[in-house]
């Protein structure tokens, strides 16, 4: 019988990454990926603990993947992720449906853990804290093709404990992979169609490996993949205020691949908010980061993440934020309500007036839905570049980005796929640009 493996993923981008890694992982034990859950016989729930209900969230996708199965036989059922870890030996006790339980910096130990159940049965957690070995591994397994844009992890885990966050907890301290390790597979991914790289950690501007007393930083990296004949473009997230050092920021003006767009999360407005936080980074550290790279280039532009509602938030403190997000007018940003994680120091904090929290959500978000518009309208009727990523549904419309990450939509055929072409803005929306292929475009003449 043939064996597929179905993999579900939450969370963000490190996540997305991981998944690739384990269907390639699990490829040498025999297993195929498969996009229909019912012709799976191994199903893994790559989880994320951020925010919400999310162990609850896991037993609810546990039971809905019973039902589906329920007049079959039933596959490997795998909890994988942040989820995985912070929970542990807790989801095998409270749910016989789940098998294996394995922690974000365990996945090199995943075939053996599948095969040893196979043979035995034998329910499993595993949640070690041993990125250097889970990278050592995985960088032996090559992938058999990229895709236009990749990810490529460089740095995981985080050592600054915001009292908000759970990611130290699940994912470990931080951890910065061998330099020439990233860069060979970096190289590997060009080589199999990679386009664009985008460099990820949790801190991934805190990224620092030392090889014989020299410190090579996330600077070090950028102007290395610039050399890398056939990559276009490159990105990084998610980077941390206090680690935007002038290194990096020199990069905008010496790289032509570093694409003009930082996202770069400072979550409060307001410097009591953030030292309440143990952000460890204040308002005008931000602004000056801006300002530096403004100067640089003006066309650089900023995006967010923003949490509402954090506990001693009062009118003054939002007020602080509203008046950040009018002075940077940030293009595309994310923001949420205050959640509060257990095992975090912020906890047990006594939580704001739920109606309040709403409507300061409403209120910013508002704000920054009207900024994402306005750019967006800026473009129509101008030519911008976007990268080709692929094609919509047989539809012969083409999905592409451009500098700031926004979805572009075009008419056009497929062998513009992992093509950087001038397109013309013809209409836009809060999330998306649609246009028209610039017909004197070189690709198109050739
Ligand atoms: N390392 C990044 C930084 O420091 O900006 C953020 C990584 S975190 C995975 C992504 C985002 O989730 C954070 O920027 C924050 O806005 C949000 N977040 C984290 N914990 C949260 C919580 N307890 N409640 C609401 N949002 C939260
Ligand atoms: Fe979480 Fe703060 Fe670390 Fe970002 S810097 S991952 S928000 S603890
Ligand atoms: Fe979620 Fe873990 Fe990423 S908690 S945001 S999947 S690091």
């Amino acid at each position: 019988m043939s064996k597929k493996v179905f993999i579900k993923t939450f969370g963000c981008q490190m996540n997305e990454y991981d998944s690739n890694r384990i269907i390639d992982v699990v490829k040498k034990i025999g297993f195929e990926k498969t996009n229909v859950i019912e012709d799976s016989n191994c199903f893994i729930l790559n989880t994320c603990h951020i925010r919400d209900k999310a162990k609850e969230k896991v037993y609810h996708e546990i039971g809905r993947l019973k039902k589906r199965f329920k007049e079959k036989r039933k596959p490997i059922v795998i909890v994988a992720g942040c989820v995985a870890q912070a929970e542990n030996k807790e989801m095998l006790n409270r749910e016989p449906y789940i098998d294996l339980v394995i922690g974000p910096q365990s996945y090199h130990k995943i075939n053996n853990t599948i095969l040893n159940f196979i043979e035995n049965k034998s329910r499993n957690e595993i949640t070690d804290f041993d990125s250097i070995s889970k990278f050592d591994y995985l960088s032996k397994i090559k992938n058999k093709k990229s895709k236009v844009s990749s990810f490529l992890t460089i740095q995981e885990g985080c050592d600054k404990f915001c009292h908000f966050c759970v990611v130290p907890y699940t994912r470990g301290p931080e951890y910065s992979r061998p330099f020439y390790q990233i860069l060979e597979e970096a190289e590997i991914l060009v080589k199999k169609g990679a386009k664009e790289i985008i460099l990820l950690g949790q801190n991934v501007n805190a990224y620092s490996y030392f090889d014989k007393n020299k410190e090579f930083r996330l600077s070090n990296l950028i102007m290395s993949l610039e050399k890398i004949s056939g990559l276009d473009r490159i990105r990084y997230t998610t980077s941390h205020p206090r680690d935007m050092t002038d290194d990096l920021i020199e990069c905008y003006s010496k790289s032509k691949k570093l694409m003009p767009f930082v996202h770069l999360p400072i979550q409060s407005g307001s410097n009591k908010i953030l030292k309440l936080m143990n952000r460890k980074h204040r308002v005008e550290d931000y602004i000056l980061v801006y300002e530096k790279l403004k100067k640089i280039n003006s066309n650089i532009e900023f995006s967010s993440d923003f949490i509402v509602g954090y506990p001693g938030e009062n009118d003054d403190d939002f007020k602080d934020t509203f008046e950040l997000i009018k002075k940077i007018k940030f293009v595309n940003s994310y923001s949420f309500i205050f959640s509060p994680r257990p095992g975090t120091t912020a906890a047990n904090l006594k939580m704001i007036d739920e109606k309040v929290l709403k409507q300061r959500l409403k209120i910013i978000q508002e704000r920054l839905f009207q900024y994402q518009i306005e750019k967006n309208k800026s473009l129509e009727g101008k030519y911008i570049d976007v990268l080709v990523e692929n094609e919509i549904n047989d539809q012969n419309k083409l999905f592409a980005r451009n500098d700031y990450m926004t979805s572009v939509i075009f008419d056009g055929s497929k062998n513009l796929i992992g093509k950087v072409v001038s397109v013309k803005i013809k209409n836009s929306n809060q999330n998306s640009l649609f246009g028209e292929i610039d017909l004197n475009n070189k690709f198109i003449a050739a």
